[in-house]
């Protein structure tokens, strides 16, 4: 997919880069809930941070670590569902996707190396911690210990970037009236229609 021009952008593409740009004062503004799909078929959700779109397509990146119980269920199951306010605007999107995990042994965009060096010295360290989700041992107590890591120029094998390619968009404006929009990807191309709140 070639991204042009804004006024060559889907409708929801449009709408979120400026929901994005009118919040941006909330810190808040960049996180959203990405929910994926457990082995059992359970639900499971998480709040992560948007970094940014892919430069050549519509997928939301996020980044992670590959010890995380989240890479297991995207293995499992690729399906994900993002739910995303924005307090100042007062407007919510709704993705539904597909996420690729991008790995030390698949990253052909190099998207681990691009956002590793624009993290802060301080997020980078998290990838040195032990492994997420595991039992605290008395020696994994101290998470300061494990920083040593943090300035290394090149991301560690565990740092991953998710990317959610979107197929459909739920985006609910809480204007007076109010307004909601949905949006489909057929394989080919967005569609757009706008429905009852
Ligand atoms: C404000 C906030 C931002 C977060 N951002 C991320 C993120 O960008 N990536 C990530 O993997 N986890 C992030 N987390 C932690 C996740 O919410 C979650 O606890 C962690 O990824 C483990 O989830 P899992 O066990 O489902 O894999 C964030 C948590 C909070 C509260």
């Amino acid at each position: 997919m070639t991204i042009g021009d804004s006024s060559t952008l889907p409708a929801w593409r449009r709408d979120l880069e400026r929901a994005l740009k009118r919040n941006r004062g909330d810190a808040h503004s960049r996180y959203f809930q990405l929910a994926s799909v457990s082995a059992d078929g359970s639900p499971r959700n998480r709040t992560v941070v948007f970094r940014g779109f892919a430069p050549d397509s519509h997928d939301l990146l996020v980044i992670s670590d590959d010890r995380a119980a989240k890479h297991t269920e995207l293995l499992h199951n690729s399906a994900v569902a993002i739910a995303w306010y924005f307090s100042r605007s007062r407007e919510q999107f709704r993705v539904v996707g597909n996420a690729v995990v991008a790995t030390c042994d698949n990253d052909t965009q190099r998207w681990r190396q691009r956002l590793w060096s624009a993290l802060s010295d301080a997020a980078k360290a998290q990838f040195f911690w032990p492994a997420p989700g595991a039992p605290l041992s008395s020696a994994s107590q101290s998470t300061s210990s494990h920083d040593q890591g943090s300035h290394t120029a090149a991301p560690p094998d565990n740092f991953t970037v998710i990317a959610v390619s979107p197929v459909s968009v739920d985006h609910l404006q809480l204007t007076n009236p109010q307004r909601r929009f949905k949006s489909h990807w057929d394989g080919e191309h967005w569609s757009a229609c706008e429905v009852n709140p």
